[in-house]
Order: C-alpha cells, then structure tokens, then sequence
C-alpha cells in the first residue's frame, strides 16, 4: 500500500486517524505483517509526527512522492506482482497532476500493474489553475478523462461542496464492480452523463 500525501497521521482538530494509521490498521488487520506500507510526505514537520505513530511494516519518507516512491518500489525487489493501492489525497488538484508521469509509470510495471489508484482530488482547484499553469495546460475535462483510461475502469463519486472534492478508483479488472450507491460512487461513464456537463465545462 502506498499513501502518496501521508500527512502528520491525526487531524490537528480533533486528532482523529487520518489515512496512513487507518491503512495500517486495515492491513494489519487482514494480513498480519505479510505487506508493506509506504508513507510519502514532503513536510518534514508532517514526516517528524508521523514517525512517532506506531505502525507496523511501514517506511515513511520525506519527499515528493513522485520522486521517492518509484525507487522505493523498485527496492522491493518483487519477483511476482504486488497486490494493493495507491492512494493520493493533495491538498488540491497540482500534486496529483504533477504525478501522472508516475501513475502512468506504476500502471504500465509489471511488477505494479496490479495496483488499484485511489485518487481524491479538488476539481474547483484545477479549474480556477486551468491554462495558466505549466501543470494545468489541458482541460479538466482532458484530465479527468485522462485518469480514468489509466486502468481498465474507473469509478467516480459525486463531487463533494463548493471545492468539488472527488474520489476517483482506478482498477483493472472486471471481476469487482467498486460502485457505492449509498456514497454515490458510480463508474465513470454514468457518472459523465450525470455531472459531466455540469462539473467538467
Ligand atoms: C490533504 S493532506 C493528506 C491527508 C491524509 N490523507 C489524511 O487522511 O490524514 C495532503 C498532504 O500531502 C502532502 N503533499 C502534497 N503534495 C505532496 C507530494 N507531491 N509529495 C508528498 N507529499 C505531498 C502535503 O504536505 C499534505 O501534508
């Protein structure tokens, strides 16, 4: 499992698990120690707090993932393809965009292929950047739709405030069928002719 946007570990708030100590537990949880956990943060205050959480079977680094996780992967040496996600929650739309290079990368390795990209991501980030930034050259629209042929299938949530706040689930099979009606998360065709004209113009 790889958490690209780690973060401290806690919400400063209310002090609640955030997403590295929740995979952790799930993992730990369902296998025991047979996986490996990595945590990619780039502040080095996040990656200071971060380290004093106890988890299991996990490396975390100071770092833009983009640079760090590839040769951290390689570093596992794997003989047979790693089962698993990769989950990347920036706090807007650029660090995910600046990362579709790698993306790209893990979905073409043989080794990482199978992985599941968990995206959460700020539509209204990108569109109030879109053209003006080198990162933001293409349409939202050429973006998000771009992401969703990484792998063979994507699945969409319905886009959350005034931020648009969207998970995207990228996988390869057809064997699971990752729609939520509850939390509104459709695959992406349905979920296009739904807000597609509404959110992507
Ligand atoms: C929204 S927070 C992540 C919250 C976390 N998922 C949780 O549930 O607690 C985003 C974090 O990603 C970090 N970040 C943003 N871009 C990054 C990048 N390219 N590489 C590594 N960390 C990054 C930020 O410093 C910030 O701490």
């Amino acid at each position: 499992m790889i958490d690209c946007t780690a973060g401290s570990g806690r919400n400063r708030e209310n002090n609640e698990a955030g997403s590295p100590i929740l995979i952790n537990e799930w993992a730990t949880a369902s296998y025991g120690t047979a996986f490996r956990q990595l945590c990619c943060e780039q502040r080095p205050n996040g990656v200071k707090d971060l380290s004093l959480e106890p988890m299991t079977n996990a490396d975390i680094l100071c770092g833009r993932y983009q640079d760090v996780a590839p040769q951290w992967m390689e570093s596992l040496k794997l003989t047979e393809p790693a089962l698993g996600f990769i989950y990347c929650d920036p706090n807007g739309a650029q660090d995910l965009v600046e990362g579709l290079k790698f993306f790209a990368w893990a979905a073409n390795h043989p080794m990482f292929e199978c992985l599941d990209f968990i995206f959460h991501w700020s539509f209204t980030a990108y569109k109030r950047n879109e053209k003006r930034y080198e990162w933001s050259q293409h349409s939202l629209r050429e973006v998000v739709d771009y992401i969703a042929t990484i792998k063979r299938r994507a699945f969409v949530r319905e886009p959350i405030n005034q931020w648009q706040w969207v998970f995207m689930h990228c996988i390869n099979t057809d064997k699971v069928r990752p729609a939520w009606k509850s939390e509104r998360i459709v695959e992406y065709s349905e979920w296009k002719s739904t807000y597609g004209e509404k959110v992507l113009s």
